[in-house]
């Protein structure tokens, strides 16, 4: 080959593999500069997993129904049942017959009419800490359907952008995994009131997501529903309430209620044989299932305190892990709960706060507080 050739052939040479790498150095670098592509990766293995773990191998999304896809629950990720609810049985059955039968059985309620099947809005509403929540996490362990728990921090999340993509994505995702459930926890911070003064995307987003909904409706074979939790129904906007048909209360438990709760909460606690449950459940007139939960708990932690500061720590080595080394913790002789045990708490906690309030707080204040936010429960709203 000629001088002249060679010096040719090595100028394309090099040139071709500066092309090269300089397409390679612009890609990297392009793909550095997009924020959002580390994120989407993550969004496609999460979603793959969830997916996966359900047994759904190739379907084909969308990245936006990936991101989307995140939020699907798998009913073994929660462990709450209907059995572990107390006093709410008959909106448990409630549930079972407008919820989850329609959504698995469509063809148990298939009419001419259209008039039968699931309604598309379902709405929880209540006080706080009455077991709204945990309602919701036991039809996504008991219903045999998808379960999406929608943060909406997903749909607004600055470095997706793009609201109203990922809210049509949700509604097309949701189709493709139906029957499905959209649980909208809080709904009244995403469904508030529309005010002139609202961010325009965050209406645009609210315009879609109704229209969507709207599409349920017309759509006979879908088989989605919506399904929302709040203590604050009077500021949820009433096109989306027109939406939501069937509403559930969660009151405050009645003394009822409160039995039933009490006695799933202290199934398995070692009670004295004195122990009056009656006199439990009159004393904690006005508490809410969270309150009784909290109760519950500092009570029973009373003997087991008690237990520990009776045995001498052994160790001597002044390590608190090590202090209990010695002490054949398998047969601990923890003596069974009394009834003062739940309220003696109470006072201590509160002395330890500084408070100077009296016993009474406990009653007159829950009651109170919870009274209120019942009170303020639209009429209308009330079945
Ligand atoms: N009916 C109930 N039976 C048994 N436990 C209950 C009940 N209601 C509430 N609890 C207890 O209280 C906790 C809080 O309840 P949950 O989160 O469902 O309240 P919520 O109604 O969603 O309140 P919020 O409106 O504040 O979100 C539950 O995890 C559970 O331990
Ligand atoms: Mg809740």
């Amino acid at each position: 080959m000629q001088p002249q050739t060679k010096k040719y052939v090595a100028d394309v040479a090099l040139f071709a593999i500066s092309q090269v790498a300089f397409y390679y150095a612009f890609k990297y670098i392009v793909g550095s500069l997009d924020p959002t592509k580390s994120k989407r990766k993550e969004a496609k293995l999460k979603s793959d997993k969830v997916l996966g773990r359900m047994g759904i191998k190739d379907l084909k999304l969308s990245e936006y129904e990936e991101i989307i896809a995140t939020e699907v629950v798998h009913p073994d990720e929660i462990h709450i049942t209907f059995k572990q609810i107390g006093g709410l049985d008959p909106i448990i059955q409630s549930l079972r017959e407008s919820v989850i039968y329609p959504l698995c059985y469509p063809q148990l309620f298939t009419s001419a009419s259209g008039l039968l099947g699931a309604p598309k809005g379902v709405l929880l509403y209540g006080p706080p800490g009455c077991g709204k929540t945990m309602l919701a996490k036991a039809l996504a362990h008991e219903s045999n359907a998808t379960f999406i728990n929608l943060h909406i921090s997903t749909l607004t999340d600055k470095w997706f952008g793009e609201s109203n993509k990922l809210v049509s994505a949700l509604f097309s995702l949701a189709k493709k995994l139906q029957p499905a459930i959209i649980f909208i926890d809080e709904i009244d911070s995403f469904m508030r009131e529309r005010r002139s003064n609202d961010h325009e995307i965050t209406g645009m987003m609210k315009a879609e997501f109704m229209s969507l909904w709207d599409g349920l409706t017309t759509g006979e074979d879908t088989r989605i529903i919506v399904l929302g939790a709040t203590n604050r129904p009077n500021d949820i906007d009433q096109a989306i309430l027109r939406r939501m048909p069937k509403r559930f209360a969660i009151r405050l438990p009645t003394e009822g209620q409160r039995r039933n709760i009490l006695e799933i909460m202290l199934k398995d606690v070692d009670l004295s044989p004195q122990f009056e449950m009656e006199a439990l459940v009159r004393r904690t007139a006005g508490y809410s299932g969270s309150d009784l939960k909290e109760l519950c708990r500092n009570a029973a932690m009373i003997p087991v305190r008690e237990f520990v500061r009776s045995v001498e720590p052994t160790s001597g080595a002044g390590i608190a892990s090590a202090d209990l080394d010695g002490v054949d913790l398998e047969n601990k002789n923890i003596r069974p709960l009394e009834l003062e045990d739940f309220f003696a708490v109470d006072e201590a906690t509160l002395a330890a706060a500084g408070a100077s309030i009296s016993k009474s707080y406990n009653t007159a204040s829950h009651a109170s507080v919870s009274a209120q936010i019942e009170d303020a429960l639209p009429q209308d709203l009330l079945d």
